[in-house]
């Protein structure tokens, strides 16, 4: 290994194994395509399937889905913190630091072993939703509102946001959105998870790292930023003027280009269908065609294709979910995959420590203080 192997952001290292996906021949988990899961699955067949390796039985999956509802409630102490903190924290700021308290009441919280990740993974996956949705609606001045163990992981997401019974569309739209953010090999956050446990640090380390290595706008940050955007250009009109100003500024474009997929991501190609379905619904045909005219423009100037946050920020719009919602929406379904990249790091692990080029100089000669 020589300082030429420098490969700067560690563009097309690889840098380490893992059987929970791979992007080769479309992004698949565990060895099912992102596709069928889009189609066939739940949140919480796709979490279980990631978890534990295997699509679960009728009979793990009910256990699963009865474990998870027995989970998800948050020490008092933290729900006080949420509503400590001034109402324009960020949320993602907020989340971050909840997650990391969650831990100083978690039973299993010094225990690093398998089981006990398993255990913390599944109260995390249950308690992060109603941290986020009792923290957005405190900020609003409302009250927090509890999942209900009768519905599913995705209409409890939404009935937390919004208060009020989602259709089964919408219902439908959440869930597909939460499978395909779920999980994407070594993206920053999952590797930085990773590198935070590959210390034998622990599982709760790990996500509050992962959550601020996903809050950045180049990676889950830039579904806020996507909409923002729209909002900003307004109309169909609008949009090709302000892209050709955005590339003249060489501004980047919020929800295009990735590194690892140079032709097109695949879950932004899945998502964009259900986007047109939800846009009808809630009549907003307008920013459809204003989309359209962006990626057209993008792919034709750039060669740059959508990914995935370019569709799910309008359909959370869509849905009538918030901005500030969107990159923590990312987190409560990543958070299912950080789990299973640190239990996975963690049963075979080896210190993350690589090295670096050094671009200093060397040798000084040493100069006394009055000298310098
Ligand atoms: N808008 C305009 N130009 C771009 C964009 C963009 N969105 N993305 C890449 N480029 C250009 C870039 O300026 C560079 O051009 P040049 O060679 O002339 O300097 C070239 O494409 C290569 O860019 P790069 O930054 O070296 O490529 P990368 O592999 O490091 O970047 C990326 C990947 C995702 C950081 C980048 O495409 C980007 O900044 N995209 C916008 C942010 C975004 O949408 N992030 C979400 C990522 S996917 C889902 C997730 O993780 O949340």
């Amino acid at each position: 290994m020589t300082a030429d192997d420098y490969r700067p952001g560690l563009e097309g290292v690889v840098a380490g194994e893992t059987a929970i996906s791979t992007i080769a021949g479309g992004l698949q988990y565990r060895g099912y395509s992102i596709d069928v899961l889009a189609d066939q699955a739940s949140f919480e067949e796709t979490a279980y399937l990631v978890l534990f390796g295997e699509l679960p039985t009728a009979e793990e999956l009910n256990a699963f889905r009865n474990r998870l509802a027995r989970s998800s409630s948050v020490p008092a102490e933290v729900l006080r913190f949420l509503r400590s903190v001034p109402n324009a924290a960020p949320l993602m700021d907020v989340l971050r630091t909840a997650t990391s308290m969650l831990a100083h009441w978690d039973p299993d919280a010094a225990d690093n072993s398998h089981e006990a990740n398993v255990r913390k993974t599944e109260r995390l996956i249950a308690q992060i939703p109603v941290i986020v949705a009792a923290r957005y609606r405190i900020s609003q001045d409302k009250e927090p509102v509890g999942p209900d163990s009768r519905c599913s992981f995705a209409e409890n997401v939404l009935r937390m946001l919004l208060r009020q019974s989602p259709d089964q569309r919408a219902v439908r739209a959440m869930d597909v959105s939460l499978i395909l953010y779920m999980e994407h090999e070594f993206n920053a956050s999952t590797f930085s998870a990773r590198v935070v446990c590959s210390t034998l640090s622990d599982l709760h380390s790990s996500i509050t790292a992962a959550i601020g290595a996903l809050k950045g706008p180049l990676h889950g940050g830039a579904n806020e930023r996507v909409l923002r955007v729209l909002e900003e250009i307004g109309s169909a009109e609008r949009a090709e003027s302000w892209v050709r100003e955005a590339f003249e500024k060489k501004v980047r474009i919020m929800g295009f280009g990735h590194r690892v997929y140079k032709q097109g991501d695949p879950r932004a190609t899945y998502l964009k269908q259900r986007c047109a379905e939800l846009a009808e619904q809630a009549g907003k045909q307008e920013m459809e065609i204003m989309a359209e005219t962006i990626e057209r423009i993008v792919r034709e100037e750039k060669g740059l294709p959508p990914n995935l946050d370019w569709p799910s920020a309008r359909l959370y719009h869509y849905l009538g979910l918030p901005v500030e919602l969107y990159t923590p929406l990312f987190v409560v379904s990543r958070v299912v995959g950080w789990c299973a990249h640190v239990i996975e790091q963690l049963d075979n692990n080896r210190l993350i420590r690589p090295r670096s080029r050094y671009t200093g100089p060397s040798n000084r000669p040493w100069q006394a203080i009055a000298d310098r």
